[in-house]
């Protein structure tokens, strides 16, 4: 095909024979990269879905919108309150109803509930990743809808049953919890989440690449990675939503103990399949289809322990 256009142009004079075989030499050179480019383009595709779900997760999404006279968040007290809260997603099922509760600076609230109860929607709209269609939600005796959505955010730490790790280094993955962190911090808030040792048997040490081009983490050290991030952000607000379900049994214990310290001092959100764990819970809701069926206070232990119990019963 080249060839044939660079012979009607060495006819018409426009180009030589010797020009021609120059052009010729030099597609063929490119020619294996373009098919190399071409080849990658499917890679590059990939990478483009996957850094679009990056950003979505980080994105405000348009769902939320942030008022334009919203206040900044300076120093908060912690108190949230759930007051009729409706909720569905777009499909117009109803994932909560009417659920109203109050929760008090500093206290742990466990949440229960079978699966598809509506406990990761509850959290999603404490994290204003959506908004209720009716009712409201309180901190500090205001619509968190008033707040700006960024400083209202950052008031969370937030740790899921499959982390989000970024395909560059240990560090790095670390430091994404708080931009600027300095290597002392790293060092330290991956000693408190008992996973520097980890870290520092790994290659690089802190330098480490984890993801696609790095090292494959386990579920593990993935959540350990995660709950470092959760140290160095040092947050007010802590969500748990089934922290240890893809963690192997042999570093649960681990994981566990990192928690306990990471939920000191903090307004804690916790989902678990562990229902020991729940009964140090100062409120314990428990959700059903959407709607809040029984809220129990921590005041109680014998209450506690045996709504834990009941719970457990209903699951076997
Ligand atoms: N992004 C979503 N879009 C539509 N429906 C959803 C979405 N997330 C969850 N749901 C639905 O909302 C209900 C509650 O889900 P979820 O809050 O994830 O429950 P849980 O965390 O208790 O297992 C379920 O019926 C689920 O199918
Ligand atoms: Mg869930």
């Amino acid at each position: 095909m080249f060839l044939y256009v660079g012979a009607v142009y060495v006819k018409a004079g426009h180009i030589t024979i010797g020009e021609l075989i120059i052009v010729m030499a030099y597609l063929a050179k490119i020619f294996g990269p373009l098919e190399a480019i071409s080849d990658s383009i499917n890679g590059i595709q990939s990478s483009v879905a996957s850094a679009e779900r990056v950003f979505s997760l980080l994105d405000k999404d348009p769902d939320v919108p942030e008022k334009p006279n919203a206040v900044p968040v300076s120093r908060v007290k912690g108190e949230v309150r759930f007051e009729q809260v409706n909720f569905s997603y777009h499909d117009g099922m109803t994932a909560l109803r009417d659920i109203s509760f109050e929760v008090k600076p500093g206290q742990r609230v466990g949440i229960l509930g079978t699966t598809g109860a509506g406990k990761s929607t509850l959290i999603n709209l404490l994290t204003r990743m959506h908004d209720p269609q009716s009712g409201r939600i309180l901190l500090d005796n205001r619509d968190i809808r008033d707040y700006k959505l960024g400083d209202y955010r950052n008031l969370f730490g937030v740790v899921l049953q499959e982390p989000i790790l970024f395909s560059t280094s240990i560090a790095e993955n670390i430091a994404y919890g708080r931009p600027g962190a300095t290597k002392e911090q790293i060092i330290a808030a991956a000693k408190a989440a008992n996973a520097h040792d980890f870290i520092m048997s790994c290659q690089d040490g802190y330098d480490t690449l984890v993801g696609e081009r790095g090292m494959q983490v386990s579920g593990g050290e993935r959540q350990r990675i995660s709950l470092a991030r959760a140290f160095i952000k040092n947050a007010p607000f802590l969500i748990l939503d089934e922290p240890t379900s893809a963690v192997d049994i042999g570093t649960e214990a681990a994981i566990m103990e990192a928690i306990g310290r990471l939920m000191e001092g903090r307004t804690t959100f916790l989902i678990t399949h562990r229902l020991d764990t729940l009964s140090k819970c100062d409120l314990l809701l428990h959700l059903e289809k959407g709607r809040l069926q029984e809220v129990t206070s921590g005041n109680q232990p014998d209450l506690l322990e045996n709504k834990i119990k009941r719970f457990k019963k209903q699951l076997a």
